[in-house]
């Protein structure tokens, strides 16, 4: 299968695994990779060491020869150094997300790299295009995580009609359907996140797994109020009391969160100390990560790595909802890969003359 998006990754189906925080690790993005699509590692969470994220890179070499690349979101303080790690283990491709990829531009094309952006609106993407951006992946309001509010079946033509670079759509994508729907509405290819976190190679903890295997579509809910930022989680008791108080952490929570955070992640207090200066100093345009944002964060660390299914924010997409089962990797791509045809001569078929 051959379209824009396989020529620019060399890869053989136009199938990005999304990057996704304590999700998108090397076991994941290998299988991806392994099985002919393109897999991101996520770097949000090894990221306050980049010796961390050398090593990752390193162990997705050791599982596949194949083509991957990493995600560094721009409001992290490592950002930087995230990224002189990556062009000196020869990563390719880097994912830039959350916040804006101009100031890595210039560098990653002295340095050969492609920049791929993850964006949620039209008009971020069109002020992408002309940063130079070799692709972006848009990702609709129904997507898991970090997001924007325009669903992918308004946002991605939208995109189609006004940018030129290769467009890999992302938000609600699951199966051959889904593929062929993003490329009749313009997209090169797509780009699945709550799919292959469902998967048995993802490291979500399998009470999680679970969670999302009985989640109907209405079962997640989208906010700004535990991270600073919309956000898509799964319902669970965290998030009901979301929906009930309208309001985010307490002060007792924003510190008790960064002790914990910066802890079980092994940063320096050296790293933590300003991200308090920069709540205080923020402006409202800045994504820069700062101490407002860290208890949603930390409790995202708590669903993945502490399998708090409770208390935890369990970021996940409304496609969780289609999702019934938790088969392999493989068998997600070839399901996906073997039936488009199908649904595209399906869909021909209605169309009567
Ligand atoms: C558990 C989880 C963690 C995520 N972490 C990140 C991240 O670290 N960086 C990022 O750019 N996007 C992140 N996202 C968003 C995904 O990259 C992607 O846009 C989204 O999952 C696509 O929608 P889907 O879940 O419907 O496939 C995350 C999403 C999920 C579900």
């Amino acid at each position: 299968m051959k379209t824009r998006i396989t020529e620019l990754f060399e890869v053989e189906y136009p199938i990005v695994l999304s990057a996704m925080m304590y999700v998108s690790v090397p076991k994941l993005v290998a299988a991806v990779s392994n099985a002919g699509g393109f897999g991101l590692l996520a770097s949000a969470t090894v990221s306050n060491s980049e010796e961390e994220v050398r090593k990752a890179i390193r162990e997705v070499r050791e599982m596949t020869d194949k083509p991957f690349g990493v995600n560094i979101p721009m409001l992290l303080p490592e950002r930087f150094k995230v990224a002189k790690v990556c062009q000196e283990e020869g990563i390719k491709v880097v994912n830039t997300s959350i916040g804006n990829p101009a100031e890595l531009m210039g560098w990653a094309k002295e340095a050969r790299m492609k920049v791929i952006h993850t964006c949620g609106s039209l008009g971020h993407a069109m002020k992408l295009a002309k940063h130079g951006i070799d692709g972006v992946i848009v990702a609709g309001s129904e997507g898991g995580g970090h997001t924007g509010f325009v669903g992918t079946m308004v946002l991605i033509p939208d995109v189609a009609d006004k940018v030129k670079v290769p467009i890999i759509a992302a938000g609600g994508i699951a199966d051959a359907r889904s593929l062929a729907a993003a490329l009749c509405l313009g997209a090169d290819g797509v780009a699945m996140g709550t799919r292959f976190a469902m998967t048995q190679e993802s490291p979500v903890p399998e009470n999680i797994k679970q969670r999302m295997v009985k989640a109907t579509a209405d079962d997640t809910f989208a906010s700004d109020m535990a991270t600073g930022f919309n956000a898509r989680a799964l319902v669970n008791d965290y998030v009901k009391r979301l929906m009930t108080y309208r309001k985010g952490a307490s002060s007792w929570e924003k510190l008790l969160s960064a002790i914990r955070l910066s802890r079980k992640l092994k940063m320096r207090a050296g790293d933590m100390a300003p991200l308090g200066r920069k709540a205080l100093t923020r402006n409202a345009e800045s994504t820069e990560f700062n101490m407002n944002m860290v208890p949603g964060f930390e409790r995202i660390r708590r669903a993945y790595q502490d399998a708090d299914a409770d208390e935890g924010f369990l970021l996940c997409g409304q496609v969780a909802g289609r999702c019934d089962s938790i088969p392999t990797v493989k068998e997600v791509m070839l399901s996906v890969v073997s039936n488009v045809q199908a649904v595209v001569d399906g869909a021909s078929v209605k169309i009567r003359p």
